[in-house]
């Protein structure tokens, strides 16, 4: 179980999530966690810190340790020369898209979606194409034939999110199969932001996109980080993995300042994240099964008429508030009679509309405050 941060210690913070709003509202919105690092993590940044090692990034030693990262946690041999550098992830979309797409073209994204998603892709000058997910049978699946249809429409990239943001889920190898051979036969691109991976709970296997064969290595690129298995958002450390040698040539030429934004306690925190960190994850994803499951039992008694399908991966809970009459953006009534901040639905695109989000990060704790707010929002109304 990773160290757990008292509410009086979380509110002393300065990280977005705990200066975004006043002092008596409580912050679920954003997906940062509220433990301590991992102590491998720690001290490469007090080795770091202590010796004046704070120049600018270079990329040594992290292609390696993603590339052991990747084969010990998803079986996927990663060569590390086609690891690239990179701030965060969104830049990677940003530059990524920027290579490998023109003014106009088509982008698939599945709403509900990561907001940056919906507004990258519009700042770029790209098309957005909507396929949202279907909810059948309490689980969020692709649709493949609108997909199919998206690319037959003329959408020339793919933005996967995988394991995806907001509704947790793990996509299958044969789910990913297919969208290789649609992508394939339309000559289409696929960005895999695989970012939750490493927080794939117990009973759901991550596949990256990439691996799932040759077709998918031909036209895929991933995007990943250590900023949410490991809380490292603020030190600015992303990678970027080339399917193959023909689209590592293509990446090449993305401008040699992209790597120069990275910060050199980044790299160094997420070389020891992916080196050293696997016991502390290990202890991290045992907890978040538990506040998955807390977050049924809490709704269950608190807030029975609020749908919730248990997320996979990662530790965000996309709720379906729509019975609970609260319009369109459920969060702003949390927010203003529960004094609790949650993600805002529509923020997601339109399939978001009567839905919240909430980052179950935290400890048991603070979970049961977060639901016994949003509760209380409920009897105010
Ligand atoms: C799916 C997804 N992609 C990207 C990001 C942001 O990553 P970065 O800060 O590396 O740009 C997040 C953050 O929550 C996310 O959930």
């Amino acid at each position: 179980m990773p160290d757990m941060v008292d509410l009086a210690s979380l509110a002393e913070r300065r990280s977005y999530k705990w200066r975004a709003f006043p002092s008596d509202v409580l912050p679920a919105f954003v997906a940062e966690m509220d433990f301590l690092l991992p102590s491998c993590v720690r001290e490469a940044l007090h080795q770091a810190v202590d010796t004046g090692d704070c120049g600018y990034a270079s990329a040594s030693q992290l292609a390696e340790a993603f590339a052991s990262f990747a084969s010990e946690r998803h079986r996927w041999e990663v060569d590390p020369a086609r690891v690239f550098l990179l701030p965060d992830v969104m830049t990677g979309v940003d530059e990524v898209l920027g290579v490998l797409t023109g003014p106009g073209d088509g982008v698939i994204v599945n709403t509900p979606i990561y907001p940056p998603f919906l507004r990258h892709v519009a700042n770029l000058g790209r098309r957005l194409v909507e396929v949202p997910l279907r909810h059948e049978a309490a689980r969020w699946e692709l649709d493949l034939e609108a997909t199919a249809a998206a690319f037959a429409g003329g959408a020339r990239a793919y933005l996967l999110c995988n394991p995806h943001n907001p509704t947790g889920r793990v996509l299958s190898r044969s789910e990913l199969e297919r969208i290789a051979e649609l992508a394939q036969r339309f000559g289409a691109v696929v960005v895999s932001d695989e970012i939750h991976a490493p927080l794939t709970l117990a009973g759901s296997v991550h596949t990256p996109y990439v691996a799932v064969g040759q077709l998918a290595a031909d036209h895929g690129v991933t995007l990943t980080s250590t900023s949410k298995a490991f809380n490292l958002a603020g030190l600015k450390c992303a990678v970027m993995v080339a399917g193959s040698e023909p689209m590592r040539r293509r990446l090449a030429s993305l401008p040699e300042a992209t790597a120069f934004r990275a910060g050199l306690l980044g790299v160094i925190a997420s070389v020891a994240a992916w080196r050293d960190g696997g016991p502390w994850l290990d202890g991290l994803l045992e907890h978040l099964a538990t506040v998955r499951r807390d977050m049924a039992d809490l709704l269950a008694r608190h807030l029975p008429q609020v749908g919730y399908d248990p997320p996979e991966a990662g530790y965000l809970a996309w709720l379906d508030c729509r019975r609970l009459g609260l319009g369109d953006d459920p969060s702003a009534a949390f927010l203003e009679r529960g004094r609790v901040a949650l993600g805002h639905g529509p923020d997601f695109g339109p399939p978001g509309a009567g839905f919240a989000r909430v980052t179950m990060g935290t400890s048991r704790e603070i979970l049961a405050e977060i639901v016994e707010r949003m509760a209380s929002a409920c009897q105010h109304a």
